[in-house]
């Protein structure tokens, strides 16, 4: 799913190979780096993270693995689909490892955090193991390695956000960029790994954040989406300075605010949004700022309070419909996206009916949907029995997913015959006739290319027909 860096997706375990070859930004080693993602985008974000910590030990970047000296692959554990594709790319490496028996092969993210060192013995090829949180520690790691050792760093920080390191952007299409504004989270949702693997939740300094999007500003970007597993959780406190008065924390919202500030010509975006934190307070500023889009990501999982209460989520049915109904009342045209699981522990074929029902009371523009995957170490694996049969989950699954493409087909088709301000972020996909860029609420919007506007300004389009999941139309300005 994440063949495009800029959309506001945010999970899926599909593969992006890091386009660009880069120069060292420190002394060249002659060394060539090679690094896929698999995951969300916090993932994507962190190799860039990655990157920009080698190029600034001598390495350059390759498109070709076959070539690389070092390759990392950094994954995802959410489903076991995820794991299991991830393992397949490894088998792909091991023709050029055995070409090349100098080649570095690192797996680097969620899976090694999940797995730790019994990825060495599982996995004979690879060479390094490093969790999310030890990026820093790549360039001694790969050191042991060239010495004939391998090398595992799985340490989880309590601190670390990697604020003063600048990420090299791979893939950009030079107008929209992520930035990353947290680590880590503290939910325990019973079914999530992510806790597991990326430790604790912490907020990055409010004013690094700033300055990564003055920056990205500054160098032509005109959209940036803040990340975080649950950005309105955010909280920023600067560290107290002996003599001084302390500074109230920023949260969620301020920093929004802030980040909207730097130029009305800067989209701001931000994902994932949990229904149990989301205040209106962030609805507000939302609705303040023209350029904050119109678009929440508030994952539901499942539409039964008792599926819910099982799940950990905290919020029950009526209370993520209050929210709903709070988005709609301040922010009439904000576009709202969901995740759900099918077949949870225990579910029953009325709570499935049930998410159906919260389904059709949201009409969501967009969703994500999952079969429940059971993950080793969740609270879920130790309480619940993973109870319902495969194929009820694949089911189940599908009438969720008919029932999205209804939805999403009917706001798509309430867009038609309205102008929509759209973001050119390109040529379309299919035709450097068209171009493409993404209205307020997300949507795709696809029509003719116009001398007088290029890649990076905003221009209004009529929408005149859409098809199930792009609107087509021409420029009115
Ligand atoms: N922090 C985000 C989601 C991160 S994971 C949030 O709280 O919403 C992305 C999505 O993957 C989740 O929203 C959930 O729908 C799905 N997911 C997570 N664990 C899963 C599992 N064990 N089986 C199936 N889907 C899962
Ligand atoms: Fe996982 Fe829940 Fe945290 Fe999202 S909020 S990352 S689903 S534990
Ligand atoms: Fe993201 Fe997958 Fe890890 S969804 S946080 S890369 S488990």
């Amino acid at each position: 799913m994440i063949e495009l860096q800029h959309t506001t997706k945010t999970h899926d375990e599909s593969r992006q190979g890091e386009a660009l070859d880069m120069l060292p930004t420190g002394k060249s080693t002659g060394r060539k780096l090679y690094i896929e993602s698999y995951g969300c985008q916090m993932n994507f974000s962190d190799s860039e993270i990655v990157a920009s910590i080698l190029l600034d030990n001598g390495f350059e970047t390759t498109r070709d693995y076959k070539e690389a000296d070092v390759v990392f692959i950094n994954t995802c554990s959410i489903r076991e689909n995820a794991e299991q594709r991830v393992r397949n790319r490894l088998k792909e490496f091991e023709s050029a490892k055995a070409k090349n028996p100098g080649m570095v092969v690192g797996v680097l993210g969620c899976m090694a955090e999940r797995l730790k060192s019994k990825f060495l013995e599982e996995e004979k090829l690879v060479d390094v193991v490093v969790g999310p949180d030890a990026y820093r520690d790549l360039p001694n790691l790969i050191g042991k390695v060239d010495d004939g050792s391998k090398a595992v760093n799985v340490l989880l920080s309590r601190e670390e956000t990697y604020a003063d390191i600048s990420p090299v952007r791979l893939n950009s299409n030079g107008i929209s960029a992520f930035i990353s504004i947290m680590r880590g989270c503290d939910n325990m949702c019973s079914f999530c790994v992510v806790p597991f693997t990326r430790g604790r939740e912490r907020s990055r300094d409010c004013y690094s954040v700033l300055k990564e999007a003055q920056d990205l500003f500054n160098a032509g970007y005109r959209e940036v989406t803040l990340l975080g597993q649950n950005v309105d959780s955010y909280k920023y406190t600067k560290p107290v300075i002996e003599g001084q008065t302390p500074e109230p924390a920023v949260n969620f919202a301020q920093l929004l605010a802030m980040v909207a500030e730097v130029s009305p010509e800067l989209r701001v975006r931000f994902s994932t949004s949990h229904p149990k934190d989301i205040t209106d307070e962030v609805l507000h500023t939302m609705a303040r700022y023209e350029n904050i889009c119109k678009y929440i990501h508030l994952p539901v999982q499942s539409g039964s309070s008792r599926v819910l209460e099982l799940m950990n989520r905290t919020y029950d049915r009526e209370w993520y419909m209050d929210r709903v109904n709070a988005i709609r009342r301040i922010i009439p045209s904000c576009g709202i996206s969901t995740d759900v699981i099918t077949g949870f522990c225990t579910e029953t074929e009325d709570e499935h009916q049930e998410t159906l029902s919260m389904m059709d009371y949201v009409k969501y523009d967009f969703a994500y949907m999952f079969a429940y995957s059971e993950r080793p170490g969740t609270l879920a694996a130790k309480r619940y029995e993973d109870d319902v049969p495969e194929e009820v989950k694949k089911r189940r699954l599908t009438e969720v997913v008919n029932k999205q493409q209804e939805h999403s087909l009917y706001r798509l088709q309430n867009f038609v015959g309205n102008v929509q301000k759209v973001l050119i972020e390109g040529f379309s996909k299919r035709s450097d006739q068209d171009y493409c860029g993404r209205n307020d609420q997300n949507t795709m919007v696809v029509f003719p290319v116009d001398e007088r506007f290029k890649p990076g300004q905003y221009v209004h389009v009529l929408a005149e027909r859409c098809t199930s999941a792009t609107l087509i139309g021409r420029i009115v300005d």
